[in-house]
């Protein structure tokens, strides 16, 4: 239980949580699709469009692979990457799986804001939203050591909740050994 993993739906504040905690537990922070456009020198969406979903979602699966070895980090991943069950493996092997969810209105509000996600292209409307989410919910559930309902919470909350529920997980871990 090296690392904390946050998962989820795409507009449940990933990223912006994974750098606070970062920060204050003085971890290195990795967010996948950074890493993803890194590696290809695009942005995600571009990714998708030039190349397509396969490549992008192949790249997802090095990025994790390069990075579930290490040890000490905060990991955002794309709402789609633990939908896969390799990557999904590989992940829970080393780290403690955050589950962060918002209301789908949430979604939408941030989401069509600023709508660079592949996933849903040009149709960003809320049935679509509530749709995906709750094809998805069962498995983000299922993957999840922690459920944070991230609704009404500051950033703040959300970081001591997770650090609470990890040092407790990590102490059981080490007492069951
Ligand atoms: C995706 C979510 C995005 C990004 C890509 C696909 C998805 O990441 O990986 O657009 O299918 O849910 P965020 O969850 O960080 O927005």
């Amino acid at each position: 239980m090296d690392n904390i993993v946050l998962i989820g739906f795409m507009g449940t504040g990933k990223t912006a949580v994974g750098r606070n905690l970062a920060r204050l537990l003085d971890y290195k922070f990795v967010d996948t699709d950074e890493q993803v456009e890194i590696a290809t020198g695009l942005p995600v969406a571009q990714v998708c469009r030039k190349y397509g979903q396969i490549r992008f979602r192949s790249e997802e699966a090095l990025v994790v692979k390069k990075f579930c070895r290490q040890k000490g980090q905060i990991i955002a991943t794309g709402g789609d990457l633990i939908l896969h069950a390799d990557n999904l493996q590989l992940l829970k092997e080393n780290g403690y799986l955050v589950l962060l969810q918002v209301e789908p209105e949430v979604v939408y509000k941030r989401v069509s804001r600023k709508n660079n996600r592949p996933l849903l292209g040009k149709k960003v409307d809320l049935p679509t939203i509530e749709q995906l989410m709750e094809e998805r919910k069962n498995t983000y559930l299922q993957a999840a050591d922690l459920v944070v309902d991230a609704n009404h919470l500051s950033l703040e909350e959300i970081a001591q909740r997770i650090i609470k529920g990890y040092e407790e997980a990590k102490k059981k871990n080490a007492e069951g050994k």
